[in-house]
């Protein structure tokens, strides 16, 4: 049997990694400023991590949602603590799709109407309704197209105002990313959320903060929302959640009631998982990762900033977008095989830093060098 060929490879097979370090079959060293696609967060092999998930495996690495998992209900406490939202619910499954997948239904069984709102540039996964949100029609099969979508401009009030007055009354849920990353690092503004906010506290919409990239850090904040002092009702996470554990979870304002049966998963806060969660959770704690994320990505911003090359330096924390011009179109390449680093991309020019939380300022400045070769 082949794989099913959907991704465009690099030629590099990754077999050890630790902290921002990843190394390929021949011993090359690279510097991880992707993170896998913004997963890893306290940086790979992390020995509180991998000593968690080993005496987890070592005790119970499964069992199902239909017995106590005293997992679910620590990360529950921690992440209240650690995120502020002491009185929100947590709802844990495996991805960042699923998450948001199950935060539109619970919407829809809340308020019991069908209307998504979504925004130019988003990406919210490949699931039914979660890629039925998501702004790029070369992903949405037939099977997925006939969802009652709305898309609006992002960042734009007046159409959310104009939308919310014309059909406010049919709109179940608005769901953003606070700060865009497939799309190319784009920020939400303040005013922008707020008008989210008030919009759907008046029409009695739900609002979900697509957190899946940008949350559980990344920002400086723990929820890239916190910037805008406003709050959602359903926070989605994934990705750094695990560390690189397929782990991810809603957390649901209080006025969102569960009921017996209405959301489920067969794998969603296995042992293992909560273990990860857990893991990460007390890593970020304990190394005040949030602030080391504000300021090493202040920093690096600033520096970054200084290259006349780039367009725009756009983000929050350790979550930065690169603008640049069809002239660099080669410069991704060329950072990972002349310079060893790995990056991201956002189609057509961007490139995206989304490093491990605990990424140091000598690897931040080991990539300004490399740029500065490249741009000379
Ligand atoms: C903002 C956002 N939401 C949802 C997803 C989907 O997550 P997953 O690939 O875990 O399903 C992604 C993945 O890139 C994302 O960036």
């Amino acid at each position: 049997m082949q794989l099913f060929d959907v991704y465009p490879l690099y030629d590099i097979t990754i077999t050890d990694a630790r902290g921002s370090r990843v190394y390929d079959d021949n011993g090359q060293e690279y510097l991880d400023l992707y993170g896998g696609h913004a997963v890893i967060s306290i940086g790979h092999t992390h020995p509180h991590y991998v000593n968690r998930l080993t005496s987890q495996l070592n005790r119970v690495g499964f069992y199902s949602n239909s017995v106590h998992i005293p997992g679910q209900v620590e990360l529950a406490t921690e992440l209240g603590r650690v995120s502020g939202r002491e009185d929100f619910q947590l709802f844990l499954c495996n991805s960042g799709a699923e998450a948001n997948e199950n935060a539109l239904k619970l919407a829809s069984f809340y308020n019991g109407r069908k209307k998504v709102v979504a925004f130019s540039k988003s990406f919210h996964g490949r699931t039914s309704l979660a890629v039925a949100a998501t702004d790029n029609p070369a992903i949405v099969a037939p099977v997925n197209a006939g969802a009652d979508v709305q898309f609006l401009p992002f960042n734009d009030t007046e159409a959310l105002e104009a939308f919310f007055k014309d059909q406010g009354d049919s709109v179940s849920s608005v769901i953003v990313e606070n700060i865009q990353g497939v799309g190319g690092i784009h920020v939400a503004t303040a005013p922008f959320i707020r008008t989210i906010r008030r919009l759907c506290d008046t029409y009695n919409a739900v609002f979900i903060a697509d957190e899946v990239q940008c949350g559980y850090g990344r920002s400086g904040k723990f929820y890239a929302q916190d910037h805008t002092e406003t709050s959602a009702d359903i926070y989605t996470m994934a990705k750094g959640m695990g560390n690189g554990f397929p782990v991810g979870g809603i957390s649901i304002a209080p006025k969102l009631q569960p009921k017996f049966g209405m959301l489920g998963t067969t794998f969603g806060g296995n042992h293992l998982a909560c273990a990860a969660g857990l893991a990460v959770l007390e890593v970020i704690a304990k190394d005040r990762l949030m602030e080391h994320a504000a300021s090493l990505g202040k920093y690096w911003m600033d520096e970054l900033r200084k290259f006349k090359e780039i367009k725009e330096v756009r983000g929050e924390g350790l979550m930065i977008g690169l603008e640049l011009g069809p002239e660099w179109a080669s410069l991704r390449k060329n950072l990972l095989f002349k310079h060893h680093i790995f990056t991201g991309e956002s189609k057509p020019h961007v490139i995206r830093l989304l490093p491990a939380l605990n990424l140091d300022r000598a690897d931040a400045d080991r990539f300004l060098e490399a740029l500065n070769k490249e741009f000379k």
